[in-house]
């Protein structure tokens, strides 16, 4: 741990080198690690393109930079820790060296089922380690997985299927959620019903029924039986990628962002060690999903790249009870907690009565991820769990860019309630006006935009680099447009303050209104729709849609039920509104735009000052959408 920083100054040195001779600043990182060839040059790019190249015609397998590199040294070390929903389970624990044998012996499985370099492999599987395992054994033989959440709805699923042309699907047979059981595969039987794999491999976890499909499905433990526990990792160019994951944009459609294999190996294992400050032996959990890109990077490459020992964890906060993150903190004498601020506020409102009986002596370091944290949850988190002793790291990232962007370095940037403080080595920010002049100096508040490559950023959408150029590169010339607002004050420190497109963030899940729109116009009643966040206690945000039907054959109440039930299964429960309010009309400018803004304001029930109304087609439309909200 070498690039490790151990000092603010120390911080602001590497910053400035990271700055002013970035190749050489990487290549120094990317040395410590084990190429099969080294690259020719370290960057090659143009945000026009964009075009962006890291580590240019270097060979390498980023498993055997976990794997191969390490095992000598530790073997033995644990490299996973799962800890199963229901408490009385048996803990599993997992060396580096039996790590190794099971990505070895499931990636020869996937061999045989004729699993080859460039395959897309969907992966929809709960939190087990068999989830770690299938993304590593992907990675070994050169296969794309694109992991998808298991809380989205065959629907959804099925259109990751199709859009990114997957060969296979790996799943279970079911998922536990608090004391219930989901059946998993039984949503993949659905979503195949209007897409097309030729493999499908089944983890037995619940041990629920399931029908398979002869030809098609196989169980996991029957694929692997007979198969070497070791093989070569393929060689992989720094550019080939090493996974698709979908998020939400400003439209309908699911955007499948891509990311290449070196450039993001150097990055995770980087900002992991560094922000964490992790250190051997230490014991590190973050509570995402597998399935969001906090998964993929801080659980399992960034941490597994480290050797460091990963804690993953099946089940929810609330189960059995609100204290069982305190109790897990404790059984496994957790060192980095990193969550996010939505299951913070939800604990909070229980109390500090399930936190008690839990020694959380063991903490370090506490981050935070996925959605600006306000200031009375950051104090509760830093008080009441960290024991005002532990400083929190307020980590401001995206699916698109990787890895963490603007972060303390735990222990070292003084951290102030709220702000995701400073920029990572690397990074460099700016703030830009409407018109994307850049402002310059503190105390100015703007969209967040990023001038500079850095090594684990996005490379293109899954066949659509036209959308790429569009939603990132073109908005400000020249410049990476992040889709959020920021302010950097009079320290020069920065606050994220949140989407400034139509995009909203609904407990650190991110939600484009357009496809929430899409999924309530599913149900037959639906005449049109328009869907605005709203300000919400637990969840950050919450979803608030407008909705215009044709009422005749329904009571109210009814409709709204349905049209939750339509937005669930064609997106997922993640997806469904908050509050449905049934309208006669939206409010529209002269040209058929809706004006959300005006929306916005009912939804937060600040209707007194509605701004500026003029170009409303229907003033009157307005009037009644005030007086219909409840
Ligand atoms: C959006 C990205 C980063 C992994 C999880 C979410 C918001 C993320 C923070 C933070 C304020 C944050 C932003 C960003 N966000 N972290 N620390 N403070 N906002 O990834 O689903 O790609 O969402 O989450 O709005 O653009 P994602």
């Amino acid at each position: 741990m070498s690039d490790r920083i151990h000092t603010l100054s120390g911080y602001f040195y590497e910053y400035q080198k990271s700055v002013t001779e970035p190749e050489s600043f990487w290549a120094r990182i990317a040395d410590s690690f084990h190429w099969k060839k080294r690259w020719d040059k370290v960057l090659k790019w143009d945000f026009e393109g964009p075009n962006v190249k890291w580590f240019v015609n270097g060979k390498l397998n980023i498993t055997e930079n976990i794997f191969e590199k390490n095992l000598f040294a530790f073997g033995d070390r644990t490299a996973i820790i799962w800890e199963p929903s229901e408490p009385g389970e048996d803990v599993r624990t997992i060396s580096y060296k039996e790590l190794y044998h099971q990505v070895c012996q499931f990636s020869n499985a996937l061999k045989s089922k004729g699993i080859q370099k460039g395959d897309r492999v969907i992966i929809y599987m709960p939190m087990i380690p068999e989830a770690a395992i299938a993304m590593l054994a992907c990675a070994r033989i050169g296969a794309i997985h694109s992991v998808v959440f298991a809380g989205f709805s065959a629907n959804a699923l099925t259109d990751r299927i199709i859009d990114s042309g997957a060969k296979a699907i790996l799943t279970s047979d079911g998922n536990y959620r608090g004391n219930k059981k989901i059946g998993i595969k039984a949503i993949v039987d659905e979503a195949l019903e209007k897409a097309d794999v030729e493999t499908v491999i089944v983890c037995q976890r619940t041990g629920q029924d399931v029908t398979m499909k002869a030809g098609r499905d196989h169980w996991w433990h029957e694929v692997i039986v007979g198969e070497k526990d070791s093989n070569v990792a393929k060689e992989m160019d720094s550019e080939d990628p090493l996974f698709i994951l979908y998020t939400s944009g400003s439209t309908g459609k699911p955007k499948g962002v891509v990311h290449s294999t070196a450039g993001y190996m150097v990055y995770t294992k980087y900002t992991f060690e560094n922000v964490f400050q992790y250190s051997p032996g230490d014991v590190y959990w973050c509570t995402a999903d597998i399935g969001w890109i906090t998964g993929h990077s801080y659980i399992v490459y960034g941490p597994l790249l480290s050797g460091a020992t990963t804690l993953m964890f099946e089940g929810v906060p609330t189960y059995p009870d609100p204290g069982r993150f305190w109790a897990v903190i404790e059984k496994h004498k957790v060192n980095q907690f990193y969550t996010a601020p939505t299951a913070i506020r939800a604990l909070q409102a229980y109390g500090t009565d399930p936190i008690a009986p839990y020694n959380l002596d063991s903490l370090k370091v506490l981050g935070s991820v996925g959605e600006p944290i306000n200031e009375e949850a950051w104090r509760w988190y830093y008080n009441h769990i960290g024991q005002s002793r532990c400083p929190i790291v307020d980590t401001w990232w995206q699916t698109e860019t990787g890895g963490i962007l603007v972060s303390p370095i735990a222990g070292i940037t003084p951290t102030k309630p709220a702000f995701a403080t400073l920029p990572l080595p690397g990074i460099q920010l700016a703030i830009v006006d409407p018109e994307g002049n850049e402002l310059t100096g503190n105390s100015v508040e703007g969209n967040l935009c990023i001038k500079y490559p850095w090594p684990s950023m996005i490379r293109t959408l899954w066949g659509d680099h036209g959308r790429c150029k569009e939603t990132y590169f073109s908005t400000y010339k020249g410049m990476y447009f992040t889709g959020d607002g920021v302010k950097r004050d009079h320290d020069g420190y920065y606050r994220i303050l949140g989407r400034v497109d139509d995009v909203i963030n609904v407990s650190g899940h991110r939600m484009g209104t357009a496809e929430v729109e899409n999924a309530i116009n599913e149900h037959p009643l639906v005449i049109e729709s328009a869907v605005v966040g709203y300000p919400h206690e637990v969840k950050g945000q919450g979803i608030y849609a407008f909705v215009i039907c044709d009422m005749s054959h329904r009571t109210e109440e009814n409709l709204i039920n349905e049209i939750k039930e339509t937005v669930s299964k064609i997106i997922g429960p993640i997806a469904k509104p908050d509050k449905i309010q049934i309208v006669s009309g939206l409010p529209k400018t002269r040209s058929g735009k809706i004006m959300r803004r005006i929306l916005r304001k009912v939804a937060e029930g600040s209707t007194d000052n509605m701004g500026d109304t003029s170009t409303l087609l229907d003033p009157e439309v307005v009037t009644k959408i005030i007086e219909g909200r409840k």
